[in-house]
């Protein structure tokens, strides 16, 4: 059995950090529920691949999964989870059926965990899978169904590549879904270009590429300038989410509304992707034109959502409400990598060992883009030149 070190959240580990800060989660420092630990892996089964992992990105499934904020996953599983569902990879091994993959080969992961019988996860490896082992590991044994080859001649670089297994599957399937429900109330013939916005964080930002390359007006809602500026360089309109105090009161809300139907000449935003919840929600309803979409697959700050079912009515809203993508769309996805998906990367690069910080550091809301985790200090020489 091949044996390797990967980070685990515990419950114990959980459970002495809520008492450390008295139970204000407020309080919770992430880093001191992300450990390091020993790991027996699987054999190689004839369907398998044996993987070094390269480098992998930070998910916030994990922080949640620390914090135990919205289910105790750690609990749920058992005790113990060993999280990580988006990483890049070398073959240095296959089992004798795999046909796909050879060693030396570099895979992306993806964590559509069990797909349902349309081809949708019914849950998420490395997170709510049973048995599922993650990816912020220095190896792993995966099926051979879990991965994809990696696009190495995309023009992104090998961090750029990393950003994306988890957060450009989500974003595809996102634009695609509510592009065509959009598109079952207008036709491109009565309305060929859109307003598209997004608020904060990696997967809104993918999803406003995929819209802009489709030659829609894309806003970006962020608190973040760094993000904005790098959004901006692509001809994506930011809007500062922090002048309007992130929407803590009405007056806020109301100030926002006014800004959006001044820089769309009145006709507010046709699609909005909202990953967040929490205040963020009630603002984007707001500024939500007539044949509206809001699609989201998170909840980063809230899981429940309130809003007028007469008012969505009248306007002919639809909220729409997904999760990842089917193997199938997930290659698809993959094909915009550097296309379109050029992806805001944190100024750090973080080591092995400094993954427990970097958990930190997001649940901060700190990072200027999508941290990547370094796993393997030794890169093969396939990708060497795609390090910066
Ligand atoms: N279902 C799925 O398949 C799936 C896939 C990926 C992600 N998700 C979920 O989607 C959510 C977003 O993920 P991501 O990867 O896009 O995020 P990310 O790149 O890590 O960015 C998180 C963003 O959250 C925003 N934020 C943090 N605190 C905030 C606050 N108090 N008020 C408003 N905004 C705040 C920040 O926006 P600013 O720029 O405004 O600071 C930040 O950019 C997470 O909950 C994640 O678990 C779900």
């Amino acid at each position: 059995m091949p044996k390797t070190r990967a980070y685990s959240i515990s419950v114990d580990d959980i459970a002495a950090e809520r008492e450390r800060v008295g139970g204000d989660l407020a309080q919770v420092n992430v880093a001191n529920v992300i450990k390091l630990d020993d790991l027996e892996l699987r054999d190689v089964g004839p369907t398998d691949v044996h993987l070094k992992i390269l480098a992998a990105s930070g998910e916030h499934n994990v922080e949640h999964g620390a914090l135990a904020d919205t289910i105790n996953i750690a609990d749920a599983r058992g005790g113990k989870i060993y999280p990580g569902n988006s990483a890049l990879g070398e073959v240095i091994g296959v089992g004798a059926e795999v046909s796909k993959f050879a060693v030396g080969d570099i895979a992306l992961t993806h964590c559509n965990g069990e797909p349902d019988r349309f081809g949708f996860p019914l849950r998420i490896w490395g997170y709510d899978q049973p048995d599922s082992i993650g990816w912020y590991s220095e190896e792993a044994v995966v099926g051979e169904w879990q991965l994809v080859k990696a696009p190495l001649e995309c023009g992104l670089n090998l961090w750029e590549m990393a950003a994306l297994p988890l957060r450009a599957p989500t974003a595809y399937h996102m634009w695609r879904r509510a592009l065509g429900i959009y598109r079952v109330k207008v036709t491109r013939e009565q309305q060929a270009v859109l307003n598209v916005m997004s608020f904060g964080g990696g997967v809104g930002e993918l999803f406003l590429m995929l819209a802009k390359a489709e030659g829609h007006n894309a806003y970006f809602c962020s608190g973040s300038p760094a993000r904005r500026d790098a959004l901006e360089k692509q001809g994506i309109t930011g809007i500062d989410q922090k002048a309007y105090n992130r929407f803590a009161s009405r007056d806020d809300v109301k100030a926002f509304r006014k800004h959006v139907a001044q820089i769309t000449d009145g006709e507010d935003m046709h699609i909005i992707c909202d990953m967040l919840r929490g205040p963020v929600f009630p603002a984007g309803f707001a500024v939500q034109a007539r044949m509206g979409v809001n699609v989201s697959a998170g909840w980063q700050l809230s899981q429940v959502i309130d809003y007028n079912s007469t008012i969505a009515s009248v306007k002919q809203v639809t909220l729409d409400h997904t999760h990842y993508e089917t193997l199938i769309g997930i290659e698809a996805a993959t094909e915009f990598y550097g296309r379109v998906f050029k992806p805001t990367v944190h100024e750090e690069i973080y080591a092995f060992s400094d993954v427990p910080r970097a958990f930190e550091e997001m649940h901060q809301n700190t990072q200027t883009g999508i941290p990547i985790l370094r796993i393997a200090s030794d890169l093969p020489k396939s990708v060497r030149s795609l390090v910066p």
